[in-house]
């Protein structure tokens, strides 16, 4: 019989998603696509050519659309249909929207997300996966040229870090799923559910730089590792 645990935690990164095609973000052609970080994804980069970040975001926006879920999306949505715990919530840097498309729940989104867009004057979030451009006025307050794609940047504070602190300091399992754990503060949250005394498994293809915090590794692609581990549990 397998161990119980009452609040599960389940961190993801870019690796829960390169089975349904999508490139990771370290990966040789990566998801930055030959475009520099600092560039595309960073507080100056966009304040230097907005344009050419819209473009990148909108070039990207339409290969998320097409991606679907893959095992290890579904195997999360099984755990949470069928296992009796009080919460089992995931923490996402993906931008993607897979965990949604896998019909997940409780999912924090503490990068953001591709399909949305806020309004920098007024703070108005919205939904889109056509394209944004620079001279665009916002819906809600009609200021034009003040839309950002809602991708938190280097620079930028994450999303819903006051529910993540919450769930971890709770949490009795914590699962990391494809990161590579080198992008903080997501990169510490191993360290704050492990010094709560929670389990901590990493699903990767490789052991990371975290590995001490880790009470277990399991090697291997999350499409197979993933769902033989939740079938374990709950058995
Ligand atoms: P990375 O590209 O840094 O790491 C992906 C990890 O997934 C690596 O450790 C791979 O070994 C592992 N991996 C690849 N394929 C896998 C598979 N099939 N099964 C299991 N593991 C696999 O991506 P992240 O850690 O998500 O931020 O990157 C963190 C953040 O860096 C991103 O959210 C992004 C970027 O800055 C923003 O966009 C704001």
């Amino acid at each position: 019989m397998a161990e119980r645990y009452k609040n599960i935690v389940i961190l993801t990164g870019a690796g829960i998603s390169a089975e349904s095609g999508l490139s990771t973000f370290r990966s040789e052609n990566g998801l930055w696509n030959n475009h520099r970080v600092e560039d595309v994804a960073s507080v100056e980069g966009f304040a230097r050519n907005p344009e050419y970040v819209h473009e990148f975001y909108n070039e990207l926006r339409p290969l998320l659309f097409k991606a679907e879920p893959n095992s290890a999306h579904l195997a999360i949505t099984k755990l949470q249909e069928n296992y009796k715990a009080e919460n089992i919530s995931i923490i996402t840097q993906n931008v993607d929207t897979l965990h949604e498309k896998a019909k997940s729940k409780n999912i924090y989104h503490i990068h953001g997300q591709i399909n949305q867009i806020v309004c920098l004057n007024c703070g108005h979030i919205f939904e889109t996966w056509g394209e944004t451009h620079t001279d665009d006025a916002c819906p809600n307050c009609k200021v034009a040229g003040m839309l950002k794609p809602n991708i938190v940047f280097f620079g930028e504070n994450l999303l819903y870090m006051n529910e993540v602190d919450y769930l971890l300091n709770k949490c009795d399992l914590f699962i990391s799923v494809g990161t590579s754990g080198v992008v903080y503060p997501a990169a510490g949250f191993v360290q704050i559910a492990y010094l709560n005394g929670a389990k901590t498994i990493e699903f990767n293809m490789e052991q990371t730089s975290n590995n001490y915090m880790f009470s277990e590794h399991i090697i291997g692609k999350a499409g197979t590792t993933l769902p033989k581990f939740i079938d374990e549990l709950l058995k």
